[in-house]
């Protein structure tokens, strides 16, 4: 697969003007992404969770222009939102070359994401991918096509160029983005369906994500993955994904959960490693973050349930489990764990189907 796969071929017709909605979740990362190379290509390959719930919502109003460059005003649940310019300002300029008509059309994009704006749940990965498939639904529409296989590959390229774990939240399942020499068909360019035998423990597997610290993040995870360069444990922590990943397939396939507990807790805790050993270093984990993980260790210990836990960029926790023993991890978070959360927050959620159409 090229960046030539996703340039425009055919010639646009004219629309006047119309709306189209598209909708696409978040996705947990199991062997994480941390580190890039220009181009938003990443430094080691990743595999994630595709979520169900926690999604934006995106409608993409559109209208003829005449006027040379870029137009377009961000609105977040009806309210216009300036601060959000920069970031697709940025993201639109990346993708020009592939979705030229962004200069020839005015835009109105109105989103909504289904968790709180302030949860410190990253919107990036939904949203980026959200906006990537109205646009590629648009851009059948000027070319009077029709290839939804393409059409989400396509989104998840640009999707990728908007954040890059968004290209992870097309599909639904698990998702592979990043070349691997074990997975067939993986890409740096984009996110792929898992493509081997999934064993059904992982196909509806539970994630209630606890809100530690609902903040916004001191260091941002562009600023984390730009120290990854001259990071004195780079190449160590990149070859560990690679080998993390390869030993993913066969406990996928078999349902080894005791396997994927180890690889994710020890993915969640690289990590983190690499944040505490930057120059600059910093901490995202809280000490609830901490009080957490030992909560969770000890409940593992003392009953068997094979719950655990995984971290994105940041202070919350991803608390994994499967469907089977929803009722007593959820007893157990509710008794033991909530009160480690602001305001006692969490939100449940689990594997979904990716990202949909929803008006077009
Ligand atoms: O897509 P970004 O630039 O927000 O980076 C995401 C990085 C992690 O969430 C920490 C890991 C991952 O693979 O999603």
């Amino acid at each position: 697969m090229t960046i030539k796969e996703f340039l425009p071929k055919q010639p646009y017709t004219i629309i006047e003007s119309g709306r189209l909605t598209c909708s696409a979740p978040s996705n947990i990362a199991l062997v994480k992404y941390w580190g890039k190379k220009p181009q938003q290509i990443p430094t080691n390959p990743s595999i994630s969770f595709t979520l169900d719930s926690c999604r934006t919502t995106t409608t993409l109003v559109f209208s003829p222009k005449t006027t040379k460059g870029l137009a377009f005003e961000v609105f977040l649940d009806g309210k216009l939102k300036p601060d959000f310019g920069p970031k697709i300002q940025q993201f639109f300029e990346r993708i020009l070359p592939y979705i030229p008509f962004l200069e020839s059309y005015a835009f109105r994009i109105e989103t909504s994401n289904t968790f709180p704006h302030s949860s410190g749940i990253a919107s990036s990965a939904s949203g980026m991918s959200a906006l990537a498939l109205c646009l590629v639904t648009l851009e059948e529409q000027l070319t009077l096509t029709s290839n939804p296989e393409y059409a989400k590959r396509k989104a998840s390229f640009l999707a990728r160029l908007g954040s890059g774990s968004a290209c992870r939240s097309l599909e639904g399942g698990l998702v592979v983005w990043g070349e691997h020499s074990d997975i067939l068909g993986s890409s740096d360019l984009v996110g792929i369906s898992f493509p081997y035998q999934i064993h059904d423990v992982f196909k509806n597997y539970q994630d209630t994500i606890l809100l530690i610290d609902e903040g916004e993040k001191q260091v941002s995870s562009t600023v984390g993955h730009n120290l990854m360069h001259n990071h004195p444990f780079a190449n160590q922590r990149f070859n560990q994904a690679h080998t993390h990943l390869k030993e993913m397939i066969p406990v996928l396939e078999s349902g080894d959960l005791e396997g994927f507990i180890s690889i994710v807790e020890r993915e969640a805790l690289s990590l983190h490693a690499m944040m505490l050993t930057s120059d600059p270093y910093f901490i995202l984990m809280k000490p609830n973050t901490l009080a957490v993980i030992h909560a969770i260790w000890d409940y593992r210990k003392h009953t068997g349930t094979p719950v655990c836990f995984t971290l994105d960029a940041g202070a919350n926790v991803h608390v994994l489990y499967p469907k089977n023993t929803s009722a007593d991890v959820q007893h157990f978070i509710d008794r033991h764990l909530l009160k480690y959360c602001q305001n006692k927050r969490s939100i449940h959620d689990e594997v979904g189907s990716g990202a949909k159409r929803i008006k077009i």
